[in-house]
């Protein structure tokens, strides 16, 4: 799965003539945009899918419907199943957008439905939720979104974290030009982000919570880099080709490397200048996909730098792009990793280490509060280099690469 998304959501905008000139000029702009670490998906109005899908063919561009009925078929006038937009390669359907709560008077209940069906019928439900003002001003935020969160998505027994997307959507900042700020959005993703993972266990973390309401290439950069925030969904912005060529291919700069000086290898000693230096072949046990745990800080950094980095961990398929390996035994014989970190707790160190030993690294590297007597002995025993991570402790603290 791609690390960022963004959405652009055409409401009740363009024909087909308007949406052939849209792409003659967006799609030039497609080979500029580094697309390793984001997707982007287009939702136009129904009456354009069938011609936009054709034009997109053979480009990276996904497709989105802006509304989707629960069943295969059936009388339902004026409605669409996910079959025919399966049909033609749509892959996500907008679900309770806050102008369908709000103009067309859609309730919780069929939205429900409408993620459940979708869901089941192979679509990614992009599930929309947010407060009004006076919700807001009430204080009444939090309570709001996470009903709206939790009855959206009570027909999902077994959720697939990567079948799912989220959009927090302030109704307040869709289509009026007052965004929420970067820190308002970042609290309700984190109180998202944690009512997911109460509803569903650790693994729906991983489901991308996007952020939507008046989104403009000035303000982008600033909420993306908010940990939680791992896409946007665009409406206005994103019916100009030039102003959405300027939000979708932004620098994503997460705020917790704001003022890391990583690598200051300056101030280091000999010792740990030579692991960049020499190194290039990494495994990252207990790697971590959420952006604000340390293991993930050092494999996007490490990742950066031009490592090649295998992370290890039973629970995600990839992370940061890269696929995972469950274990230390699985790690692909031809890799050899010449560093091993590990990110786990002290009582797994020792056993670790002794695993970790059979693929014969030049260094094994500890998290700062792991540090083992005995596997620092036995793996030095053995001619193998023991660090201690001290830089990232905690994530806010990070300032030098002090090992
Ligand atoms: P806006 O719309 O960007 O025009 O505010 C956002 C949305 O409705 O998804």
């Amino acid at each position: 799965m791609a690390r960022y998304i963004f959405a652009g959501n055409w409401k009740m905008n363009y024909t087909i003539r308007e949406a052939k000139e849209y792409f003659e000029k967006f799609l030039q702009y497609i080979p500029q945009i580094d697309l390793k670490d984001r997707l982007i998906i287009i939702a136009p109005p129904f009456t354009a899918l069938y011609y936009v899908s054709q034009m997109l063919q053979n480009t990276p561009l996904k497709l989105a419907a802006q509304n989707v009925h629960y069943a295969e078929k059936g009388a339902f006038t004026g409605e669409i199943s996910p079959p025919m937009l399966r049909e033609l390669r749509v892959e996500y359907a907008i679900i309770g957008h806050s102008e369908r709560r709000h103009i067309f008077g859609e309730k919780d209940e069929l939205i429900s439905q409408r993620v459940a069906g979708a869901y089941k019928w192979g679509l990614i439900p992009i599930l929309c939720l947010g407060e009004t003002l006076p919700e807001r001003e009430a204080g009444k935020t939090l309570e709001v979104v996470r009903n709206q969160l939790e009855r959206g998505l009570e027909g999902i027994k077994d959720l697939d974290p990567a079948k799912v997307i989220i959009a927090y959507e302030p109704v307040w900042a869709i289509g009026t030009g007052q965004n929420a700020t970067p820190e308002q959005a970042e609290e309700v993703h984190s109180f998202l982000r944690e009512s997911l993972r109460k509803l569903f266990g650790e693994r729906a973390s991983a489901v991308p919570i996007l952020y939507g309401g008046s989104v403009t290439p000035e303000n982008v950069a600033s909420l993306m880099a908010k940990a939680n925030v791992d896409g946007v969904l665009v409406g206005g912005a994103s019916l100009d080709p030039e102003k959405f060529f300027k939000i979708v291919s932004i620098e994503v700069l997460k705020e917790s490397h704001k003022g890391c000086s990583l690598p200051d290898y300056s101030s280091l000693s000999k010792d740990i200048l030579e692991i960049p230096q020499k190194y290039k072949r990494l495994v990252i046990v207990g790697a971590s996909p959420k952006p604000d745990r340390p293991s993930y800080i050092v494999m996007e950094y490490l990742l950066r730098e031009g490592f090649q980095v295998i992370p290890v961990n039973p629970r995600y398929p990839e992370i940061l792009g890269q696929k995972t390996f469950p274990d230390l035994e699985s790690i692909p014989s031809d890799f050899s990793p010449e560093v091993i970190i590990i990110f786990r707790k002290s009582s797994e160190v020792f056993p670790l280490v002794e695993r970790a030993l059979k693929l014969k690294p030049k260094v094994i590297w500890l998290q700062e509060g792991i540090e083992n007597e005995e596997a620092k002995t036995l793996a030095e025993s053995q001619g193998i280099k023991v660090v201690m991570n001290k830089c990232f402790k905690k994530v806010h603290q990070i300032s030098k690469w002090n090992i």
